[in-house]
């Protein structure tokens, strides 16, 4: 990837002419089955240039209660596009139609219109919770029939392909934007594209400008995540082969409780004592092992490209040592 990165052609992408850029665009387009894509900084970025194109000033914006929109993007739909966020619990991160249906406002005077629905797959708070793409298609199917538009936040899409079977462009297909990273299971250091119609991203353009986001010679960027989209999508399912060992090696650790079952992609949470989160990661960062505490009783651990099995196994290790002390 750094090869790719040092030997990439650029030009200038604030004109439109770094080749490298179109090339991933092009790419990530094709791949979810839409017209055009930008490159963004972020998903977070990809996920508020959406918000904004797809919404007006005053509108409201259904998303599940616990997605990354609503708990750290640090209000930016507020800020940046002038809207309400209406959060509706999931169960496990999964929202059901009905209770989308609920949160619809009526038309009337008295309601702000309800113009977007934001679907997050997978689901990082929930533990790479997939949204089953069955699901998301009756979530689109009440957005539609309210007149509203979807936006995929699917930073994590590609887990949820490779954990499915199903192609990324079957969810993609039913929204209007879709964003995908690449800076995550796919391992490239930067960047995130937002997908849709070509007026919809023609639209988006401006916004990535507006919000700083536009880039120059990012073709050494674009060139990682080309890297990342050839050479490690088709490689994700290991990366779920080991969150489920590192699951049932988690189990077995005294005063931990995590659930090979409930690991659907590269993310496992396990519990600890209401309280112990934060000391248990800092222990098993003295070791070397890289987790995040998640509340207060909640550690979260995310396997990727460059976590061996060895470092599962030591990872295991290392919990298990820690709980002993
Ligand atoms: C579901 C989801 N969406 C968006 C983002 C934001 O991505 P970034 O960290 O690139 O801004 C994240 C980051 O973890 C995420 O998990």
């Amino acid at each position: 990837m750094r090869k790719a990165m040092a030997e990439a052609e650029v030009g200038d992408d604030g004109f439109g002419d770094d080749p490298t850029v179109r090339r991933l665009e092009e790419r990530v387009a094709e791949t979810l089955g839409k017209e055009a894509a930008v490159f963004v900084p972020s998903g977070t970025m990809g996920n508020q240039v959406a918000i904004r194109v797809l919404t007006s000033p005053g509108d409201e914006v259904v998303v599940e209660a616990e997605s990354h929109t609503v708990l750290y993007e640090l209000a930016g739909p507020a800020v940046i596009s002038g809207v309400q966020l209406r959060p509706v619990p999931g169960e496990g991160g999964v929202l059901a139609p009905d209770a989308v249906e609920a949160a619809f406002r009526p038309a009337d005077a008295h309601a702000p219109p309800t113009s977007l629905l934001v679907v997050e797959n997978t689901h990082t708070v929930a533990g790479g919770r997939i949204v089953p793409l069955e699901r998301f298609r009756a979530l689109v199917g009440v957005a539609r029939r309210r007149g509203a538009r979807v936006h995929l936040d699917g930073a994590r899409l590609w887990n949820a392909e490779a954990a499915t079977g199903v192609p990324a462009r079957e969810w993609a297909a039913l929204a209007d934007t879709a964003m995908v990273s690449m800076s995550k299971g796919l391992g490239a250091p930067v960047g995130s594209l937002l997908a849709g119609s070509r007026e919809t991203i023609a639209a988006a353009r401006r916004v990535r400008k507006m919000l700083g986001g536009g880039m120059r010679q990012a073709g050494v960027l674009a060139a990682a995540a080309l890297v990342g989209l050839e050479r490690n999508r088709p490689r994700l399912g290991e990366d779920h082969a080991r969150a489920r060992r590192l699951a049932a090696g988690l189990a077995d650790v005294a005063g931990c409780r995590a659930d090979p079952g409930a690991v659907e992609t590269n993310i496992v949470l396990a519990r600890t004592a209401t309280g112990a989160a934060p000391g248990v990661v800092q222990g098993l960062a003295a070791r070397g092992v890289l987790a995040v505490p998640m509340g207060p009783e909640t550690v979260r651990f995310v396997t990727h490209v460059d976590v061996g099995d060895v470092d599962v196994e030591r990872a295991i290790a290392e919990a298990r040592d820690t709980a002993r002390r």
